[in-house]
């Protein structure tokens, strides 16, 4: 045996024994009951009541925090639901950093729940450390990022910022949302970031037919905090939709695989093409934060945006495989206008300084066969003429 098991090894058995099971079964069954039987008043055999724990939980928990190398992981409702649980760790007037191009639910979150906490927000290019460095402030509490960004795909240098704030002060707790890249292919804690953030909905459930967050941590006292408010602001997923998740990790290696094989024949494509202005992909050597990429990340995956020469909503029209949706990380190809959908929430002139303009296009590359997305694309930007 090696010294550690490896992703897919972990993905399909951590958490699994079937010996934990009345009838040993081999997949993990879907426990709804909502309460359970004590020995004697207080006397458990481990679940008590449904919100504060849950057997198909438990085990989809267990699975995820071994994929991150992580100790303790919590799920939620949803990856926003997560965001909410988090940001409760903080207090009145804390004040919290964030990087300026993350997604819009979250931004939109910051913006208005926050400052009803009383909180205050910072954000900045993150890209640049010193923008970090230079914005903390005494009540400074938390580092917020999302890398690669979304929807422009900066990459963030993590242990760079960790190095760098930590420094300054170790009692700011460093957040990671590493929903674009999942643990396949970056683990954030592993370069000393405090807790790290899904959206579960995307590329680890990847049959875009759940919506789930969770969280991930070595650090008990946090995780001791969350779980707190996990169950007390019942934040919690279903036993089927955790059950869902549970499978859907089972292949989470080779989807993305996958993913990172089209996604970079996609940008390779583009960025060859006449019709488009500019391809953001971290593994484009053209990419300006690539060695960072490569030095933080096994691999990217099927996210890619692009700048492009036509009419964007003739493009989008036209398109046959990619469909006109949000939300990404499916088996499926979606394509949308951050401007005018994940985006839209983002104030005008923000998106501006930012570049989100109605030619910039983000794709989530999906499963299909690599030569029928090409082909698909190839049309659509001719057609966008
Ligand atoms: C990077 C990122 N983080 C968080 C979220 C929020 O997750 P959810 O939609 O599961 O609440 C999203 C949703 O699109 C996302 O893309």
């Amino acid at each position: 045996m090696p010294a550690e098991e490896g992703f897919a090894t972990k993905a399909i058995h951590t958490g699994q024994d079937p010996l934990q099971w009345s009838h040993w079964e081999v997949v993990p069954p879907i426990v709804t009951s909502t309460t359970y039987r004590q020995d004697a008043p207080g006397v458990t055999r481990g679940y008590e009541y449904g919100r504060s724990g849950n057997p198909t939980r438990y085990v989809l928990e267990t699975c995820l925090a071994s994929l991150e190398n992580g100790k303790y992981a919590l799920t939620f409702a949803s990856g926003l639901g997560a965001t909410t649980v988090v940001t409760t760790l903080l207090s009145a007037g804390d004040h919290i950093i964030s990087g300026d191009d993350i997604y819009g639910g979250t931004n939109r979150f910051f913006q208005k729940c926050l400052c009803r906490q009383s909180n205050t927000i910072t954000f900045v290019d993150m890209s640049d450390i010193s923008n970090v460095i230079s914005n903390i402030k005494s009540n400074t509490k938390m580092v917020w990022l999302e890398t690669p960004t979304n929807p422009l795909l900066k990459v963030i240098d993590i242990q760079g910022v960790v190095q760098a704030v930590k420094q300054k002060n170790p009692e700011i707790i460093i957040v990671v949302d590493n929903t674009f890249l999942t643990s396949y292919f970056q683990k954030p804690l592993n370069f000393g970031a405090d807790i790290v953030l899904y959206s579960v909905t995307k590329y680890i459930n990847g049959h875009s037919d759940v919506i789930m967050g969770a969280t991930i941590t070595n650090r008990k006292d946090l995780w001791k905090r969350l779980a707190f408010l996990q169950n007390a602001m019942g934040i919690i997923p279903s036993p089927v939709d955790c059950f869902l998740v549970n499978r859907s990790i089972k292949t989470l290696e080779i989807r993305m695989r996958q993913h990172m094989e089209n996604g970079l024949a996609v940008a390779r494509f583009l960025e060859s093409h006449s019709c488009v202005d500019k391809v953001f992909h971290p593994y484009l050597p053209s990419h300006p934060q690539h060695e960072i990429a490569l030095k933080q990340a096994s691999g990217h995956s099927g996210m890619v945006s692009f700048y492009l020469k036509g009419d964007s909503n003739k493009f989008l029209k036209a398109l046959k495989i990619f469909t006109l949706a949000e939300s990404l990380g499916g088996y499926e190809s979606l394509a949308e206008l951050p401007s005018v959908m994940t985006h839209a929430s983002v104030p005008e002139e923000d998106r501006k300084k930012l570049g989100i303009s109605d030619q910039l296009i983000r794709l989530s590359v999906g499963l299909e066969t690599k030569e029928d997305l090409l082909a698909d694309l190839d049309q659509a930007l001719k057609a966008s003429q």
